[in-house]
């Protein structure tokens, strides 16, 4: 598989990232999760990588997707069901998942719009999209991008309003229900 810039560097700095992580906090994704409209039980993490959104999400299914061979080896290592591929082209039938959680990754892909509608592609009829980002109109959002930046890291950050405007294009309905510099954005597919 073509492994273009930062997915390259994750490969090299997987067992680093597994090492250094917290856990994810669970709140803001148990939250999201709690405005599908149907029950979830089948849960997509893409750009998921060692895992660390899928371990916070209660549910009978979590997939971990992600490019990097790396990455996934730190999941796959947790016992989790893993895929390796693109977020943008997702290996994945039509309507057959209850949620798609996206955790700190969105910023790292390359094409995001292609996500986005891959993701509203896979969702069932009430489904839930739950992003995790940063602000980067916020103090430590700058620092932040201005970081990313200087390591190497191609990384597109949003504000909320882009992103959850980014969301409703994709054809969800879009909400925003936590800001800071870490927020989340829902989207509810119809
Ligand atoms: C900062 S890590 C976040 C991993 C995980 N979601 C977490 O919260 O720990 C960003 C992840 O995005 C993945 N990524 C980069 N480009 C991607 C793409 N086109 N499709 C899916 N995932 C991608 C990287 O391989 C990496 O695992």
């Amino acid at each position: 598989m073509h492994t273009p810039g930062d997915i390259a560097l994750f490969d090299r700095f997987a067992r680093l990232y597994g090492a250094l992580m917290p856990a994810a906090n669970d709140r803001p994704l148990r939250a999201g999760l709690a405005l599908a409209e149907r029950d979830v039980e089948r849960v997509l993490d893409v750009g998921g990588g060692t895992g660390r959104a899928a371990r916070a999400v209660d549910a009978p299914v979590r997939v971990v997707v992600d490019p990097s061979a790396g990455m996934l080896a730190g999941a796959r290592a947790a016992g989790l069901d893993c895929v390796r591929a693109d977020g943008a082209a997702l290996p994945i039938p039509a309507a057959s998942v209850d949620a798609v959680v996206i955790v700190d990754a969105l910023h790292h892909v390359a094409d995001q719009t292609g996500l986005l509608d891959e993701t509203r592609r896979v969702l069932r009829p009430g489904g839930v999209l739950v992003v995790r980002e940063f602000d980067r109109a916020t103090l430590p959002g700058r620092a932040l991008v201005a970081a990313e930046h200087l390591v190497g890291f191609d990384s597109q950050f949003f504000t909320p309003e882009e992103l959850a405007a980014r969301v409703e294009r994709a054809g969800l309905d879009a909400a925003v229900p936590d800001r800071g510099f870490g927020f989340t954005v829902v989207g509810i597919a119809r």
